[in-house]
């Protein structure tokens, strides 16, 4: 307040009549009215009760100080009751204005925290299982459901195990066909190898278990070959094994050509082409009809109809001779899933090496 007139008494204002008295306190009551009128904010409202409540140095204060207790008789009740007035209006008005203030605030908050519940989320991108383990799990689910457990099984293997048990001697073609990747050992140690093909769990699981079996052995497997469009040295089978004391041939195409439908659909066809392997006898291969042209030829079947899907054939006897059990008394049959390529087929991938590339892109295709 420029000129304050609460800091000199009313001697020095000149008051002598109660009617000044009220002029000068109309005055101030003026003069806070103004200062009030300002939209309110919390910290207005507290620098305002200071200036004018504040017990050592307010205004009240100094009108009490000022003009109350220098005032001479005549005018003290009229300085009193004005006095009394002003109070009550001044302490009224900040108490409204305190009232504004903090809804202002409060509304300022909530404009401020807003969270409009209709705005659609930041969505994240999560990923999703590899084509190559969904593959897998659509024929675990397969085999599940026919009664077959799921077993793993060790990529380094030794030679007895992936060749010898499973009736490939040292000497036999078989096992040039399967390019094999050694590993260096000290001298004198046993030789160790990444297992070609996942055979070689057939003859842990019949060490381990007594009959009857009923497993699949889902793994990576590895063979020196370059790799192309439908190579690679890295690759994917789920191996099969049925051992039991009555199991013919018919049961084993019979779970074939269930495996077939569930995995390509019912309209696929299946056929039985006679194959060798050392370990089955007899041996097939395992075709399904094409299903992109469903039979009547095409590129993708070379125009034969059909698509080599997989190796498989009953146990050979001689195989059982490795492992114990009696030949004269089980059967059972064996298959080699090629995941890479079982893969490719129903989702019409025309390259194995995309599998590898982990280009979200193509990943991102199959959610
Ligand atoms: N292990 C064979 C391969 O990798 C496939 C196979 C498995 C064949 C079981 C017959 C029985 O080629």
């Amino acid at each position: 307040m420029a000129n304050d007139p609460t800091t000199k008494t009313l001697a020095e204002l000149g008051v002598s009549e109660s009617a000044e008295v009220s002029r000068w306190f109309d005055e101030v009551r003026a003069q806070f009215a103004a200062e009030t009128s300002v939209p309110a904010d919390e910290q207005r409202w507290e620098g305002l009760r200071a200036a004018w409540l504040g017990r050592k140095s307010g205004v009240l204060t100094r009108i009490t100080e000022n003009w109350l207790k220098t005032s001479p008789a005549t005018l003290r009740p009229a300085v009193g009751k004005s006095l009394n007035e002003l109070r009550a209006y001044v302490e009224g008005r900040l108490d409204d204005y305190q009232q504004i203030a903090r809804a202002a605030a409060e509304q300022a908050a909530l404009a401020r925290e807003r969270v409009d519940l209709s705005l659609p989320g930041a969505v994240r991108p999560i990923g999703s299982r590899h084509l190559l383990r969904q593959t897998f799990a659509e024929i675990e689910r397969i085999f599940l459901s026919l009664g077959f457990t799921v077993v793993e099984g060790p990529e380094i293997e030794t030679p007895y195990y992936n060749f010898e048990a499973l009736n490939i001697p040292e000497y036999h073609p078989a096992r040039d066909t399967m390019d094999t990747f050694y590993l260096e050992t000290p001298p004198g140690a046993p030789q160790r190898l990444l297992r070609t093909h996942t055979s070689p769990m057939q003859i842990h699981i019949m060490e381990k278990q007594a009959p009857p079996v009923r497993i699949i052995v889902p793994g990576k497997v590895y063979r020196r070959d370059n790799p192309d469009a439908t190579h690679s040295y890295v690759f994917h089978q789920v191996e099969g094994l049925a051992v039991d004391t009555d199991i013919t041939f018919c049961e084993f195409k019979g779970t074939v050509e269930h495996f077939v439908h569930e995995f390509l659909g019912p309209a696929a066809k299946t056929r039985l082409r006679p194959s060798y392997f050392p370990f089955t006898e007899p041996s097939v291969e395992v075709d399904a009809s094409c299903f992109a042209c469903g039979g009547s030829g095409c590129r993708l079947c070379k125009f034969s109809g059909w698509i080599e899907l997989f190796g498989a054939g009953m146990v050979d006897p001689a195989v059982y001779g490795f492992v114990n059990y009696d030949a004269t008394r089980l059967s059972g049959y064996a298959f080699g899933l090629g995941v890479d390529r079982l893969s490719q087929l129903k989702y019409g991938i025309d390259d194995v090496q995309l599998f590898f590339q982990n280009d979200v892109r193509f990943l991102r295709q199959f959610p």
